[in-house]
């Protein structure tokens, strides 16, 4: 019994350090180098197969050409300035509700500055009429990275920010810049017959806009586009990917609203047509856009 007593008042300590059976925590030096020695080898294998898996996953992938890209999303449709729930709303003659407007086309458009595209080794001019695809070679570095064409933001005319600073929000005439997504290596496809302004033009992916709802078609009588051409000209695909085409340009088209309806809520819709680009329920941006504009008047 008296080692009962023992136990009582001192049996943690007992249990921490058994000095009798140079047991620590119940278990001797050897078994604990044991269980270190398991933890130790099981951990390292653990993170040896993750490690292979990455490296393995690593080395299937191209640095260049996008492998695991077998479902090919069409392009998205966006614009700047970018609009909130896809509201873009002002008052006229209240700078400060579209000052935010303005300076995201100006940063947006700093890139297209002629000042930005004089390196003969990084840009060279595709033309300014539509063209096809300006091929420049295989999708790896054996030639080295890929020249861009330039863009030019004149091309842009009064949504070009270079006369008109504010982009014709001033005189609720606003602009929006619009652009395909970049996806390397892909070629968009015309449509076979869609014509701009009744005629047909070769080599572009065009693009229009107009009201959703039919009622609001006179709301918004005049739209005008600037830009190489009312669509995006294949001269400037293929895009061969951050790497090897680092200054690319992607080609832009301004849209200008005018002849708006104060106060009233039109929801205009941008589409790009080509026979490899679809609309989607799901995604919004899939080769088209919506956006409601309301221009406000100071009450
Ligand atoms: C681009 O051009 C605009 C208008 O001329 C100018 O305000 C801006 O500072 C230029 N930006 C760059 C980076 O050259
Ligand atoms: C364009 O061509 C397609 C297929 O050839 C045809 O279904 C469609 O009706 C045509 N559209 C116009 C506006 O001619
Ligand atoms: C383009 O938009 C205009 C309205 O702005 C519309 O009348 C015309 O039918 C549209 N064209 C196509 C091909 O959808
Ligand atoms: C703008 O609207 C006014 C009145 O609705 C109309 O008289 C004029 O022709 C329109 N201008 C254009 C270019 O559509
Ligand atoms: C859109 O086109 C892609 C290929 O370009 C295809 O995989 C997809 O199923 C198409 N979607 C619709 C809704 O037709």
């Amino acid at each position: 019994m008296p080692a009962a007593t023992k136990e009582g008042d001192g049996g943690w300590k007992k249990f921490l350090w058994n000095s009798e059976k140079r047991e620590f925590l119940g278990r001797t030096g050897g078994s604990w180098a044991k269980i270190l020695l398991f933890y130790v080898i099981f951990y390292g294998c653990l993170a040896g197969i993750f490690i292979g898996t990455i490296q393995a996953l690593l080395l299937t992938i191209n640095d260049y050409k996008p492998t695991h890209q077998d479902r090919v999303a069409p392009p998205g449709l966006t614009h700047t300035p970018r609009s909130e729930k896809t509201e873009l709303s002002f008052t006229l003659g209240e700078s400060s509700s579209f000052k935010k407007h303005v300076k995201a086309m100006h940063d947006f458009l700093e890139a297209y500055n002629d000042t930005q595209q004089l390196d003969q080794m990084k840009y060279e001019d595709c033309g300014d009429v539509p063209a096809t695809y300006k091929m420049r070679g295989a999708l790896d570095d054996s030639q080295g990275s890929k020249k861009a064409c330039v863009f030019r933001r004149s091309w842009l005319d009064k949504c070009s920010g270079l006369e008109d600073p504010d982009f014709g929000f001033s005189d609720g005439r606003p602009c929006l810049i619009v652009k395909l997504n970049r996806i390397v290596n892909f070629l968009p496809k015309p449509p076979a017959n869609v014509t701009i302004g009744g005629v047909f033009v070769p080599d572009v992916v065009p693009i229009n806009c107009s009201a959703k709802r039919p009622e609001d078609a006179d709301k918004m009588q005049e739209i005008k586009y600037y830009g190489l051409t009312v669509g995006f000209p294949l001269q400037y695909y293929p895009y061969y990917g951050k790497q090897l085409h680092p200054q690319y340009l992607q080609p832009l088209v301004a849209v200008q609203f005018g002849n708006i309806t104060v106060n009233t809520e039109l929801r205009i819709e941008c589409k790009v047509y080509g026979l490899n680009i679809n609309y989607s329920d799901k995604d919004r941006f899939q080769g088209r856009f919506d956006v409601k504009l309301t221009i406000k008047t100071k009450s």
